[in-house]
């Protein structure tokens, strides 16, 4: 069952860049594109690699992770290139000016 985490107000995430946040005890990778929020697990499900780290491409919405460059679909989780692999992704809403995730 999931829960909503307050992770922060809109201005303590960069336009166009990401931050790391906890949320129970999983840490989540949260990228703003203007009024756009994603939020998807930080590690990679390949070897590991922080997502919050990643080359962030908002006119994709997708997210090249910093170890291996594989492209992760920030909408559906999926991976660019075979969409059978898939990251973990989040619902975000904001709130009164904060970003507030499920997990
Ligand atoms: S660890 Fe992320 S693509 Fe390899």
């Amino acid at each position: 069952m999931s829960r909503d985490y307050v992770v922060g107000r809109i201005e303590d995430i960069p336009d166009k860049g990401s931050v790391a946040v906890r949320a129970g005890r999983q840490t989540i990778a949260v990228f703003r594109d203007g009024e756009s929020f994603y939020a998807i697990h930080d590690n990679c499900p390949h070897k590991g690699g922080h997502m919050c780290q990643g080359e962030f491409e908002p006119q994709n919405a997708l997210v090249r992770c910093p170890i291996h460059l594989w492209g992760w679909s920030l909408r559906t989780g999926e991976l660019e290139t075979d969409t059978r692999q898939m990251i973990r992704t989040y619902p975000v809403k904001v709130v009164d000016g904060q970003v507030v995730l499920s997990a």
